[in-house]
């Protein structure tokens, strides 16, 4: 059973194949990427139409890529599977209109998958996948949320972010700081070098007895303190700025995470999406789980961000799961909005 996977979301063109024969894990036979991330620097954040066009430009080269890694041709597909939502409206029908044209040319089913099914599956492609039942740890540029995973298709919702998402907080502060888009990495890089105890930055809701996030008020504060900096701003003190920002973001989504484990009682935390890539959080949540007997799950490194793999795989582990009967309809929607409980089975 071989499924093609197609992610047009956002700024990154995604396509893979994986193998989802028998009940293993899906195994990934090849995945290629294509990233806007120079294309949308210039404007300093994600232009949409320009992302659409690009998707465009990049989905069919990409598909014929990853077909010659896995040396297999477009007959050997099984099930074309493509990111139904959530994401920009026009970037998810460039992959829905390509992936359901697709199969209906080659008269096999097709399936629209939830983007962040596929991010926080991820980790069952790495060398250390997870077991369920877990608590996930969400974090990406347009999410912050700790769900309960009991099996495939089973998502509860246990806290999310009640303004920006994490990797907004990332993103915004960064920009802030006169760094490119997206800032997290590029945060991360210059905090290296800084004292993360430097600014007093608010830890919001860190104390609310609840599973929420909040992360605009540190947005305002690094733009009080920015301001107070000056321009230009002297380095020592624009690193300690990002040392203080990231210590702040981290320590909330560490605490929060070991909170939602004492909670539902898990022992095993996946964590996936863009921010999961941060060194910061990985160390720290090794540190506590090492000391409280949890095991931390990781996307490999370069399936942190968006990629086909994860939607590829949250096909085929839906198929195996029987959760999904496959359909030769080739009409699509595609959902910009779209809450992962209302997948829930
Ligand atoms: O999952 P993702 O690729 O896209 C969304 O679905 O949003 O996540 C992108 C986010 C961006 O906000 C980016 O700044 C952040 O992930 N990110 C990081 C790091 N790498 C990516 N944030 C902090 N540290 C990193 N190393
Ligand atoms: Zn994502």
């Amino acid at each position: 059973m071989l499924v093609l996977g197609i992610e047009s979301s956002c700024d990154e063109t995604g396509v893979a194949l994986v193998d989802a024969s028998g009940q293993g894990v899906p195994a990934l036979l090849a995945h290629a990427l294509h990233s806007q991330i120079d294309m949308h620097q210039a404007y300093g954040g994600v232009v949409p139409e320009l992302a659409s066009r690009d998707h465009i430009r990049r989905v069919l080269p990409l598909i014929s890529e990853v077909l010659g890694q896995a040396q297999r041709s477009l007959a050997d597909v099984d099930v074309v599977a493509y990111t139904r939502g959530p994401g920009l409206a026009g970037a998810l029908l460039v992959g829905a209109g390509v992936a359901c044209s697709l199969a209906a040319a080659l008269g096999k089913p097709v399936m629209g998958v939830h983007h962040l099914e596929g991010h926080l599956l991820s980790p069952f492609l790495s060398s250390d996948p997870p077991q369920f039942s877990f608590v996930a740890l969400l974090v990406s540029g347009g999410h912050t949320q700790l769900m309960r995973v009991d099996r495939v298709g089973s998502y509860e919702l246990l806290g999310e972010t009640i303004d920006d998402a994490a990797g907004e907080a990332f993103d915004k502060s960064a920009k802030l700081l006169g760094l490119p888009y997206p800032g997290g990495p590029h945060l991360a890089k210059l905090g290296q070098g800084g004292n993360a105890q430097a600014f007093k930055l608010p830890r919001p809701l860190l104390h609310s007895g609840d599973l929420d996030f909040s992360f605009s008020g540190l947005k305002t504060a690094v733009l009080t303190q920015a301001k107070k900096l000056g321009d230009p701003m002297d380095e020592q003190a624009r690193a300690d700025l990002a040392a203080s920002t990231q210590a702040a973001i981290v320590e909330v989504l560490v605490k929060k995470s070991l909170k939602a484990l004492e909670q539902t009682g898990l022992t095993r935390l996946v964590v996936a999406g863009g921010v999961g890539a941060n060194a910061l959080l990985r160390e720290q949540l090794n540190a506590a789980g090492a000391k409280k007997g949890i095991r931390v799950h990781y996307p490999e490194m370069h399936l942190c961000t968006d990629n086909g793999a994860m939607i590829a795989l949250a096909a085929g582990m839906r198929l195996q799961a029987g959760l999904e009967s496959l359909q030769r309809g080739y009409t699509f929607d595609v959902k910009p909005r779209w809450g992962l409980a209302e997948i829930t089975a």
